[in-house]
Order: C-alpha cells, then sequence, then structure tokens
C-alpha cells in the first residue's frame, strides 16, 4: 500500500535539530509504517545558519519566521526544536492552523504557559505529543514492561539522579545562540525543567502520578556573562541543582537529584525502582543494559542479574540489528517518531502528549515553589 505523506515543517537546527532530521530520514528504512514523512522546511531565523542545515539534513526549502512556516498550506506538522521560551507561541498558532504539533521538552516555560498549548492541540483535535524520548530506550521500555507485568508488585521507592558537570566553570557564560540553557528568560528554569522533567516524565510513566513534593534548589554562581556580551554579567536566575522528595499518589515513595555540579558526570541518568518482589536499575551510561532482581529466584541463583536489551523479544528491538549489537541515543527518537506516526489516525496514539507533559510541568512548577517555600506542596 502506497504510504500518506506527512509534510513536516522544523523549527531550529540544533542538538534536537539535529536528532529528529535523522529521525525523519531513517524512520521508514526501519519501520514498516503507513505514513511516509517529508522533509519541507528547515526553519531558524538567520538563512545563512538554516541552509546549510537543511542542505546537510535534505530539508526541502527554508523558512526564517516560523509564523511563515505555519501559514506554509504544504505543511501538515510543525516539529518545534527551539528553545523552550519559544514552544507556546508556535504551538499554539501551528494547532490553531490545523497542523499536528511535535514538541521537544519541557513543553513550556511554567504550567500556565503548558496549559494554554494543552488546550489550544485539544480544541483544534490535532495530533500532539513531546519528545520525552528516554521512554523509547529498549531498556526503559523493558522496565516498563517488567512493572506492567507485576514482576517487582507493589512499589516502595523510586530513585532517580539526573547528573552532569558542564556549568562549574563560572566562567561559562549565559545566554545567547548556545548558552540559553543557562538564561531564565529563556529556559523558565535550570536542572528542574531541562533535567529534571525527564526523570519525572518516566517516574510518571513507571509508577504513576505524583502526588506532593518538598524540594530544595541551588545556584551555585550567582552571576554570569552573557554570551552575546561578555562584558556585561547577569544574575543567575536559574537553579544550577535541585533535589526533592516526592510522595507518588499510589503511596510510593521517591527521592530525585539533579545537578550540573557533579564532576566527571556527563549526563547520568538513573533510576532504581523497589517494590515487593524485586528491584529494577537503569543507567543511562549503560543504555543498552537493564539491572533486574528476582526475589523469587531460587535462594542459590539470587542476585542481581543485567539485562542485555537487543533481543528481537525486547522492545523496539526487532526493528534494528541481531541480537548482542546495541543502539544508541539517536535511535530514542526514531522509535518516538515511528510511535507517533504508527499511533495517527488509531484510538491509541503515542504518548506523551501535551497533557501528559502537562502533569511534568506541573510538578516542575510544584518543586520549584516547594523550593522556595521551604514546606511540602501539593502539585
Ligand atoms: N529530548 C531531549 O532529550 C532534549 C535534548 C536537548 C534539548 N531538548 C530540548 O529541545 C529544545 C531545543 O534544544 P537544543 O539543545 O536543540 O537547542 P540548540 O540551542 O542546540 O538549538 C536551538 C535552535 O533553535 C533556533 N531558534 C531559537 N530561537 C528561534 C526562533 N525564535 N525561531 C526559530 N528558531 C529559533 C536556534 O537558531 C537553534 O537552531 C529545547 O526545548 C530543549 O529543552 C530536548
Amino acid at each position: 500500500m502506497a504510504k500518506k505523506k506527512l509534510n513536516v515543517g522544523l523549527i531550529g537546527y540544533g542538538f534536537m535539530g539535529r536528532a529528529h532530521s535523522n529521525a525523519y530520514l531513517k524512520v521508514n528504512h526501519f519501520f514498516d509504517l503507513n505514513y511516509q514523512p517529508v522533509m519541507k522546511a528547515a526553519c531558524a531565523r538567520k538563512a545563512d545558519k538554516v541552509k546549510p542545515f537543511a542542505d546537510n539534513w535534505g530539508w526541502q526549502s527554508i523558512e526564517t519566521d516560523w509564523r511563515r512556516l505555519i501559514d506554509r498550506k504544504d505543511i501538515d506538522l510543525i516539529d518545534i526544536c527551539s528553545p523552550n521560551n519559544t514552544h507556546k507561541d508556535i504551538a499554539i498558532a501551528a494547532a490553531q492552523a490545523g497542523k499536528m504539533v511535535l514538541c521537544e521538552k519541557p513543553l513550556a516555560m511554567n504550567a500556565k504557559e503548558g496549559l494554554a498549548m494543552t488546550k489550544a492541540v485539544e480544541k483544534a483535535g490535532v495530533p500532539n505529543m513531546v519528545w520525552f524520548n528516554y521512554r523509547r530506550v529498549p531498556a526503559i521500555s523493558l522496565a516498563k514492561q517488567l512493572i506492567d507485568e507485576g514482576r517487582i508488585g507493589k512499589v516502595f521507592h523510586y530513585r532517580a539522579k539526573y547528573l552532569q558537570d558542564w556549568t562549574i566553570n563560572p566562567n561559562v557564560p549565559q545566554g545567547g545562540p548556545t548558552l540559553w540553557r543557562l538564561d531564565i528568560d529563556v529556559a523558565g528554569s535550570g536542572v528542574t525543567g531541562d533535567l529534571l522533567a525527564h526523570s519525572i516524565d518516566t517516574a510518571i510513566w513507571l509508577i504513576g502520578g505524583i502526588d506532593k513534593v518538598t524540594a530544595m534548589t541551588e545556584t551555585f554562581v550567582k552571576k554570569r556573562p552573557l554570551q552575546d556580551d561578555p562584558k556585561k554579567t547577569k544574575p543567575v536566575g536559574i537553579d544550577d541543582a535541585c533535589a526533592f522528595l516526592a510522595r507518588f499518589k499510589n503511596g510510593a515513595l521517591a527521592t530525585f537529584e539533579s545537578t550540573r555540579y557533579a564532576r566527571g558526570r556527563k549526563n547520568q541518568n538513573t533510576f532504581e525502582v523497589n517494590g515487593e518482589l524485586g528491584s529494577i536499575y537503569f543507567d543511562l551510561e549503560d543504555a543498552h543494559q537493564l539491572q533486574y532482581y528476582n526475589h523469587k529466584d531460587d535462594s542459590h541463583v539470587v542476585g542481581w542479574r543485567t539485562i542485555l536489551v537487543t533481543d528481537s523479544d525486547h522492545p523496539y528491538m526487532k526493528h534494528w540489528w541481531v541480537p548482542g549489537c546495541v543502539i544508541g541515543y539517536e535511535h530514542t527518537f526514531i522509535n518516538a517518531l515511528a510511535d507517533f506516526l504508527e499511533g495517527l489516525g488509531t484510538k491509541n496514539p503515542a504518548r506523551p502528549n501535551f497533557r501528559d507533559a502537562l502533569e511534568t510541568q506541573m510538578v516542575c512548577d510544584t518543586v520549584l515553589k516547594s523550593a522556595k517555600t521551604g514546606v511540602w506542596e501539593k502539585v
């Protein structure tokens, strides 16, 4: 059967612009889908920057204003890969124009914006998804499967860490084209929205909704130079580090920690789940493995086992290589796109959708609120 063409307009040519372009290029080679994305147009503000990007990845045309991209009749889907402070206006305009909307995480600068975006896509009835790509790491999907199968039983504990070390030097500037993550006006928050949003999305997906939190944050470097104007400095408004305790609605307890000041940790995203019958541990730095402890194993062999998540029985892996051959970071975006395309027009559209991501955003907002008030706050 001929595949239905889906004309994509991508906004942003940076880290995620590349990861998503790669996904559009490859998805139909590895997944048998009814839809075929067509790389119609890439958009960013500067033509001299976006043109070589478009040529390199095979985007057919360029735009330098996202409003023009949304106005184009030949675009079916808008994919937002630009900084957090652009998500709301683009997503709402795209939804109002009847386009499908894919948006990078975090959904928005804050829950108020996220709610407006969620209402817009729901009112327009357009397919939508947020790129919380770690759900599509096969080992994390396997963790979900093991929990849903009841293999670890009732969950008592969830323990998440997301650690990096790239902002320790106080001379690292903020703002500008590449360091917007350090600028509160563009990012909305620091590690809470950037890193913990991933951990929270994974936690909610695996365990269920979060009821309340108590948090602390710290900004270790109080002032930084501006990337665009290095002679000037500006107070740092983001959280450099955040740790919080949480109670899930089902009674399980959780700890979450994130920082960009953990020397030697480049992108360590881990979680452990402890249940009545077993435990699960994942570390993104060993993304092809899942650790599993089964209390029901015979006592002389009981112990943590390492599952190499490369078998065709494991989530997503039948689309990739033979058992023993690992896949990488970029494949999580291809897997996510495949899920989105597979879900189109069905009763089971891919998630997390905007409403799911709004829930994560609400937890982020509550965490930041609790860090200010110093008390437990209900989500
Ligand atoms: N899913 C993930 O794991 C993951 C990883 C990294 C980033 N992200 C998210 O993706 C988004 C982009 O992050 P990034 O790391 O790719 O950033 P980046 O700085 O590498 O790229 C941002 C791009 O947006 C463009 N841009 C900025 N303002 C624009 C505007 N007004 N109109 C059009 N284009 C504009 C820039 O020119 C640049 O090409 C952020 O929301 C970020 O949180 C998600």
